[in-house]
């Protein structure tokens, strides 16, 4: 089979996504978003949160990345490999093209600062807007377990990151919104408490097409129907050919009635910044077989390049390991800062204009020890 289609070199020259980076101001914007390390990252994300990230990066907005470690911990009890996944989603990020020197990644759990903004927060949300949270609700039943506080809870925290950090912008997928809607909520109450302290955030609504699993369910790392972006090229070949179609033998592009062929359809033309319907038309009498093929030859072809540079960084833990030590040094200061602030606005600054980071240091202190 031949085919006209190219994969796009890289994932901002896409045209039919610019549009979502447009209304970000470089100068005043602060792009904040994040992810829980559960697992690696996969075509879902490279097609959604990812290209979007890296995007604005490129268009000179800074870009703070969030591992959001404390949230594993909301729906299950198991923490997971934690250390190998977050250096495994950091070697992930920076493949895609996050640049360490102008983006900055860190786990949440290491910014003290940031978690405190979690007393004064809580006290201004009530339990009744909690439970309603829509997000909240569906994961208490997906996880089919009581709802524990912290789940209860954790979009405050969403806030805490979010507010600590300063951003303007959280780029978010649709089921994100309430967390937003609630940011902006705690913001308007601290400042209308307190004193003017905080900026509401926007959310911003990723015009990268959602795509389904293998299996045409949504696309979940705990359902395993991904497509993750450390696959090898014949792991991915084997995967796609798994993947349910139809017996129609003509290919069309149909998302209601033939949802698995219009996915792969979706992802060859996200990934070629063609038409979909245009590809199901170049393909058309090929059929499953085809399409498959072609799924297999684009999403191999697009990721190369990132499953090179991502094998040769997971290679260089202690340089990994850097970057986050490098971003949680970032992210501390501006956390610290606002934290200040915070404090002055509540009338908790005892200590004056530095109230210290950390518990201030007794001299001799060490040396007295043992
Ligand atoms: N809750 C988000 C998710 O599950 C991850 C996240 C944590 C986040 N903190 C954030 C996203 C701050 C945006 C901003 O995907």
């Amino acid at each position: 089979m031949t085919t006209t289609l190219q994969p796009v070199a890289a994932v901002h020259q896409q045209p039919e996504k610019a549009a979502a980076t447009s209304n970000v101001d470089p100068v005043t914007g602060r792009v904040v978003t994040g992810d829980r390390p559960t697992g690696p990252l996969h075509l879902g994300h490279y097609l959604g949160t990812l290209a979007n990230r890296v995007r604005l990066q490129e268009a000179g907005v800074p870009v703070i990345v969030i591992i959001a470690d404390y949230q594993v911990i909301t729906d299950r009890d198991e923490t997971g490999p934690l250390r190998s996944r977050v250096r495994n989603l950091v070697a992930e990020y920076l493949a895609a093209g996050i640049d360490p020197d102008r983006s900055t990644i860190f786990p949440h759990s290491l910014v003290p600062a940031l978690n405190q903004l979690m007393l004064p927060f809580l006290s201004l949300v009530t339990e009744a807007e909690l439970h309603r949270n829509p997000t909240v609700k569906a994961e208490a039943l997906a996880a089919r377990r009581s709802l524990s506080g912290l789940l209860l809870t954790y979009p405050v925290h969403q806030a805490a990151d979010i507010l600590s950090l300063r951003g303007t912008v959280v780029p978010v997928g649709r089921d994100q919104l309430p967390h937003i809607e609630l940011t902006r909520l705690i913001a308007r109450r601290f400042n209308a408490r307190y004193g003017a302290v905080f900026e509401e955030p926007v959310a911003l609504l990723s015009a990268a097409p959602s795509v389904l699993g293998i299996d045409g369910a949504r696309m979940s790392k705990t359902r395993g129907n991904t497509i993750p972006l450390g696959a090898g090229s014949d792991e991915t070949a084997a995967m796609i050919r798994s993947a349910r179609t139809d017996a129609l033998r003509h290919i069309t592009f149909d998302p209601i009635g033939r949802p698995q062929v219009a996915n792969l359809l979706t992802i060859i033309g996200a990934l070629t910044g063609t038409e979909p319907a245009l590809v199901a038309e170049q393909i058309g009498a090929g059929g499953s077989a085809a399409l498959k093929s072609l799924a297999t030859e684009v999403i191999n072809e697009a990721l190369r390049g990132l499953r090179g540079r991502r094998l040769e960084l997971l290679a260089d833990p202690g340089y990994l390991d850097g970057v986050l030590l490098d971003g949680t040094a970032r992210a501390t200061a501006t956390a610290v800062e606002t934290l200040h602030s915070v404090q002055r606005a509540m009338g908790m600054d005892y200590l004056g204009e530095d109230v210290p980071a950390s518990p201030p240091r007794v001299p001799g202190d060490a040396s007295r020890r043992h």
